[in-house]
């Protein structure tokens, strides 16, 4: 059997951690801040933490700029839950809007949804193709006549709503860390852009997120690092590391914060995983895609993915493979006889509207044509460093016949 998309661990992971679990120093320490260090680097941006997963990150982030009962926030239909499942975490309402064409949230529709109670927009960069986030940092910019801020907020003593004047805009990078758009690698965007780590992302720390921050002036990004480390661990003054100091040992509470901090061992696999994500896995995955390309876009029963175009470069995550004319009954047939073949396919993702939770809350799914017109036929393909060219034809071979098998051609 083909698998989806096994972690691409080897003697260098092995070892890194194995280091890191004997240098005496598991949880958070000099690794987690020499990773977050490399991810702003890499990003481009001033500061980046690292944190347990994207929801938590995320989670954090919607936490600081005070978003809560009363107001909304505007998420795209066809994402995974953790994108509306953090608003809900925090008592807001998610909005949701419909996708184009290639699964990227709509910007037209994010300015309809706008409203005085908007306070977060959460575009998402799925299968890691960028949303168009200039576009909706454009439309919360020309929007901010609408914002209204909640006066008695603060955080970190300051109170983020007045000082940005606008709706958040917080990227669902999930898929894409690597990714460019107009020559940059995402960080530079939007306002905040969370990245995951998790087992079957492109890099990986087992479980894993990071925030990259990207505010405007007057914003002091030291002083938000500092808030954010301080609201992944309890709202404790002090850090273990910082406690080691000699006579170090008195801390302080300042606020009951939460626990999601990163630790070392997560840290050293992806200090690994960083060190070959641009000069090795990027262009394997890369050349991957190609021969599904190759193979997908001369044949009409297909679409292919959009990877890249004028202005973006995915981070080839998913392959997004869609059959043109099945039903999503069709398709799952498609993907029952394909699985009779030994290759194993998913679909991302099940609309946020067709979840049980989603549905009981009123959200219905008619409301998403495009949403759901692109769920039906979706198909994404094995996409891993260590998968062959010899197992990618297999996976073509088996795509194809199981079309055959159920559309008749
Ligand atoms: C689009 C999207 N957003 C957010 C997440 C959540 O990431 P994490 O598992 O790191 O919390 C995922 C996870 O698969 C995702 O696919």
């Amino acid at each position: 059997m083909i698998p989806f998309s096994p972690p691409r661990i080897d003697d260098r992971t092995v070892k890194a951690v194995e280091e890191a679990l004997r240098s005496g120093w598991i949880t958070t320490g000099p690794r987690t801040k020499e990773f977050e260090k490399r991810i702003a680097a890499y990003c481009g941006v001033k500061k980046a933490i690292a944190l347990n997963s994207w929801t938590n990150a995320c989670e954090l982030v919607l936490r600081w700029y005070g978003v809560g009962p009363g107001d909304e926030v505007i998420v795209p239909a066809y994402t995974y839950c953790a994108t509306a499942n953090i608003v809900m975490h925090v008592g807001a309402k998610p909005v949701l809007v419909d996708v184009l064409d290639d699964f990227t949230m709509d910007p037209d529709a994010v300015r309809h949804a706008i409203t005085p109670r908007t306070k977060c927009i959460i575009p998402v960069d799925i299968g890691g193709l960028p949303a168009q986030v200039n576009a909706i940092m454009r439309i919360a910019v020309e929007q901010c006549g609408l914002f209204t801020p909640k006066l008695n907020l603060r955080s970190a003593g300051r109170n983020p709503q007045m000082l940005l004047g606008r709706a958040l805009v917080l990227s669902d990078a999930a898929h894409s860390f690597g990714a460019v758009i107009g020559g940059q690698k995402l960080g530079t965007q939007a306002d905040i852009t969370g990245f995951s780590f998790h087992a079957v992302k492109n890099l990986t720390t087992a479980e894993g997120g990071a925030l990259a921050f990207n505010l405007p002036v007057p914003f002091d990004h030291e002083e938000l690092y500092r808030h954010f480390n301080t609201m992944s661990l309890h709202g404790q003054s002090k850090d273990a590391l910082a406690k080691t100091e000699p006579g170090a040992w008195r801390y302080d509470v300042a606020f009951p914060g939460w626990k999601c901090n990163m630790t070392d061992l997560q840290a050293a696999i992806g200090l690994v995983e960083l060190d070959r994500y641009d000069n090795d896995t990027i262009p394997r995955r890369r050349a991957i895609c190609a021969r599904y390309d190759a193979a997908f876009k001369s044949d009409a029963r297909f679409i292919a993915p959009t990877m890249k175009d004028a202005t973006r470069e995915g981070s080839y995550h998913l392959y997004m493979l869609r059959v043109a004319k099945a039903t999503e009954e069709q398709r799952d047939a498609i993907i029952t006889a394909i699985a009779k073949r030994e290759v194993s396919v998913n679909v991302h993702f099940i609309p946020l509207p067709m979840l049980t939770f989603y549905r009981e809350q009123g959200y219905r799914i008619a409301e998403f044509p495009r949403t759901y017109g692109n769920y039906c036929q979706e198909i994404s393909l094995p996409v891993y460093y260590d998968l062959t060219d010899a197992q990618v034809d297999e996976v073509i071979a088996a795509v194809k016949a199981a079309t055959s098998e159920v559309m008749g051609s």
